[in-house]
């Protein structure tokens, strides 16, 4: 591994990281909820399948269930067509793990390649990072968030059931010299586990232009007894970096549910996702579609809506752009979670993050 981080072009120490390639295309958003929210990002798992195994999300491995096959290329590309016509300019593919399938350069090419589409993010558990970062890179990957639960090589295996945080590093010094517009790491705050790992995660970022984002541990269909022992709120992180000099940026226009602090001596920046607090849900930006094509209006939401029977040719684009429409009017306030309700999903391998 290069122990010398690189840095983003441009980027100088004490800057505050994040997003040069986050911008808007000059064109109204059609697509809002009648809460007012509007929704220019849309995350696209392209599979459910995962080789990890997170203790808190597939704590057994990833099964092989007798669910439908994941979207085709051309499915996706009808998709991702109707929803840049109707003003979503960022795309995440996630998971599962979106890299284990086999056409995934070909699917990045092809998504960040249709017009309309300024930002192609992906989420990874880093496990092909450092040999494909540069082929990644080439096919039209802006963004990249890496999932890091533990710096320490023992606990991340512990947790992920992968002795390969070593590889997984490397892959994202790789991303740096390459200069990946952002590069996130997630963190899901566990008790007991990493909650006093902020130090660490702190001397990780003061060279590096990296977003470390803690994510509040949700309560999924599956993991009821591990979330009740290993939850645990964001609000201790907070408390430790105000005390420490961080400060809370003003949120941007559209920059979803995340808060982030940054500290002038660090060029890295550290998020909190914190989808317990009060009026979290109310910066919601996002909406998701399944590996098999059903939308989703929130990740707890009880409502999957299929969109695959309008996927199946050029002429039925116009008609699956007002089910769109149509269906937002659905998406509710809130998830509702503090009331432990979990919808339909069972882990987030199921919907992505
Ligand atoms: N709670 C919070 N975060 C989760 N993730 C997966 N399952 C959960 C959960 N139950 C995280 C992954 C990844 C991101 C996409 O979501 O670790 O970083
Ligand atoms: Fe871990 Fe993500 Fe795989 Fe779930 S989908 S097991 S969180 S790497």
């Amino acid at each position: 591994m290069n122990l010398n981080p690189a840095r983003l072009p441009g980027q100088k120490s004490g800057k505050p990281v994040d997003k040069p390639v986050d911008k808007p295309v000059n064109k109204p958003v059609r697509l809002t909820d009648k809460y007012h929210r509007e929704f220019p990002y849309l995350r696209l798992s392209v599979t459910d399948v995962c080789n990890f195994r997170c203790e808190y999300c597939l704590p057994n491995g990833y099964h092989r269930s007798h669910r439908p096959a994941v979207l085709t290329r051309e499915e996706i590309r009808r998709l991702v067509t109707v929803f840049a016509e109707l003003g979503v300019w960022k795309i995440r593919l996630t998971g599962g793990e979106p890299s284990v399938r086999k056409d995934f350069t070909e699917i990045i090419d092809m998504v960040a390649h249709i017009p309309g589409i300024t930002t192609t993010a992906f989420t990874t558990n880093g496990y092909r990072l450092l040999a494909n970062a540069q082929k990644w890179q080439d096919a039209g990957v802006t963004n990249l968030n890496i999932s890091v639960d533990s710096l320490d090589p023992a606990r991340f295996k512990k947790i992920t059931g992968h002795d390969r945080l070593t590889e997984i590093l490397a892959g994202i010094e790789k991303s740096l010299e390459l200069g990946y517009g952002s590069i996130k790491v997630n963190v899901v705050l566990l008790k007991d586990i990493n909650d006093s790992s902020l130090p660490d995660y702190m001397d990780y970022i003061r060279e590096r232009p990296i977003t470390v984002r803690f994510i509040e541990l949700m309560q999924t269909g599956d993991n009821l007894a591990y979330f009740r022992e290993r939850h645990q709120s964001a609000q201790v992180m907070r408390t430790a970096l105000v005390k420490q000099g961080w400060t809370e940026n003003i949120r941007r226009n559209g920059a979803g549910p995340a808060v982030d602090f940054t500290h002038p001596d660090y060029q890295g920046a550290i998020g909190l996702i914190a989808p317990y607090s009060k009026d979290f849900c109310l910066a919601c930006n996002r909406l998701r579609v399944t590996a098999t094509g059903d939308l989703r209006l929130c990740l707890f939401g009880d409502i999957g809506i299929p969109l695959r029977d309008l996927l199946q040719s050029d002429d039925q684009m116009p008609e699956l752009k007002s089910r769109i429409i149509t269906q937002l009017e659905h998406k509710k306030s809130s998830h509702f979670l503090a009331q432990g309700k979990t919808g339909l999903i069972p882990n987030l391998s199921a919907t992505g993050g």
